[in-house]
């Protein structure tokens, strides 16, 4: 018999997103659902999924093993968000009133607003700060059923600040349950102080803050802002080569307004996803189909900024790329963290099935920061992160758009969300 100490008992469906990772192409398309399921877990991880019969045959709880009636609730994988900056102090909404009165975020940035004023904001805050801030935020999406997350920095941009992020969201992550992903991202904007002197601040990333961030272990990813008016291909491909050489996996924001080959690079290069791709060309789509590097696509990000083109997903899709979806959850271009509005805007905005965005925003989004293994579906070996949501079938996810079905939020094989409500001691 296999022994539990954590059972999910009755889900009406589970859908398990399992199966090889990443998922291309047909395999999008199923999210491999078990009516009438049972899940049960040891130490943190799921070791059964099947039917009542099969569970009673198979399966011994222990003596006050966890014992969790789901009658009538739908079981999901935990979302996995592998795109946000979460440790960001201060807040932008004074600057989105401009943009409803006509500023587009690129004129607001050429005027010191954007991602500079954010960082002016962030320096001014302290460690604790900025670990609090994540600690509210990481609860906020915790009710929302994301179980994972990836975190950038950015908005330090010097040697201190950045670190101070990244041990900020080191330290909110030794204290929720949300699991953090750390992306060191110093290569996000040119700092006010170095506008005049871009070369010195590449040197400065190169030869100081990539191996200071490296020597302390604090992030596992490095991230570029590959965008007119910020970092080149050719700066990129120098950050890269960096990054790469000191051991981090690259990511690439790339192709969010302009095409500057970015996204070609990051196939090129090996790295592990391409992030925003609106402007992706047709070199792009096949470059990434030929990959490994994962294609993540950040649909409240046109929406936020009020823009009508979208990132290309069907074609990514047809072509045979990996494509998750992400909140890129930040104070100036996308101001949500809840993946099932993601969802939403995956099936509204980017014409993809239901199944195509679930399976993009927990399996793929776990394949997008390389922590399939543990994450990303309902299947035994991983960690038993599962969301139970009260409706009558997956569909209700997006046909009920901005209505929040989650009751219950399990992480490691533990109720973190009971009743809609955020529970847990750390
Ligand atoms: O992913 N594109 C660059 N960075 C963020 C925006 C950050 C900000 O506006 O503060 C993004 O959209
Ligand atoms: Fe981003």
């Amino acid at each position: 018999m296999i022994k539990a100490d954590c059972v999910v008992a009755d889900c009406r469906e589970a859908a398990t997103c399992r199966g090889p990772v990443p998922k291309r192409r047909e395999a999008m398309k199923d999210v491999g659902l078990v009516e009438k399921a049972w899940i049960a877990g040891r130490d943190g991880r799921i070791v059964f999924i099947g039917s009542e019969d099969e569970y009673r045959r198979m399966v011994e709880p222990a003596a006050g093993a966890v014992i969790i009636d789901a009658g009538g609730l739908v079981g999901l994988p935990g979302f996995v968000d592998a795109h946000t900056h979460l440790p960001f102090a201060g807040s932008r909404a004074n600057e989105f009133s401009l943009r409803i009165q006509g500023w587009t975020y690129q004129q607001l940035a050429a005027k010191g607003m954007g991602i500079r004023s954010t960082v002016r904001a962030t320096r001014a805050a302290t460690r604790e700060e900025i670990r609090d801030l994540c600690l509210s935020r990481l609860d906020e999406m915790l009710l929302y059923g994301t179980t994972t997350a990836e975190a950038k920095s950015g908005y330090g941009l010097n040697l201190a600040d950045e670190i101070k992020q990244l041990q900020a969201v080191r330290d909110a992550g030794a204290l929720h349950p949300v699991d953090l992903v750390a992306t060191f991202m110093g290569a996000h904007e040119i700092p006010d102080e170095y506008r005049d002197r871009k070369e010195d601040y590449l040197d400065l990333l190169v030869h100081t803050i990539v191996p200071a961030v490296r020597d302390q272990g604090l992030a596992r990813f490095f991230d570029v802002f590959c965008e007119e008016g910020v970092f080149t291909l050719a700066e990129t491909e120098r950050l890269a080569e960096a990054a790469l050489s000191a051991g981090f996996g690259l990511k690439i924001h790339a192709d969010e307004f302009v095409a500057l080959g970015g996204t070609e690079l990051a196939a090129r290069r090996g790295a592990v996803s391409a992030e925003h791709l609106i402007a992706v060309t047709e070199s792009g789509i096949a470059a990434l189909a030929a990959s490994e590097t994962a294609a993540i696509l950040l649909p409240n990000v046109p929406f936020f900024l009020m823009q009508d083109k979208k990132a290309p997903a069907r074609r990514l899709i047809e072509a045979g790329a990996a494509v998750a979806l992400a909140s890129d959850f930040n104070p100036g271009s996308s101001m949500t963290s809840n993946m099932q509005w993601i969802v939403q805007l995956g099936v509204f905005q980017l014409k993809m099935t239901i199944e195509e965005a679930l399976n993009a925003a927990t399996a793929n989004g776990a394949y997008a920061i390389r922590a399939a293994g543990d994450v990303g579906s309902l299947e035994p070996g991983k960690k038993m992160d599962l969301i139970l949501c009260d409706m009558p079938g997956l569909a209700d996810l997006v046909y009920r758009v901005g209505r929040n079905p989650v009751k219950i939020v399990l992480k490691n094989g533990r109720p973190v969300v009971v009743d809609g409500r955020v529970c847990f001691t750390s």
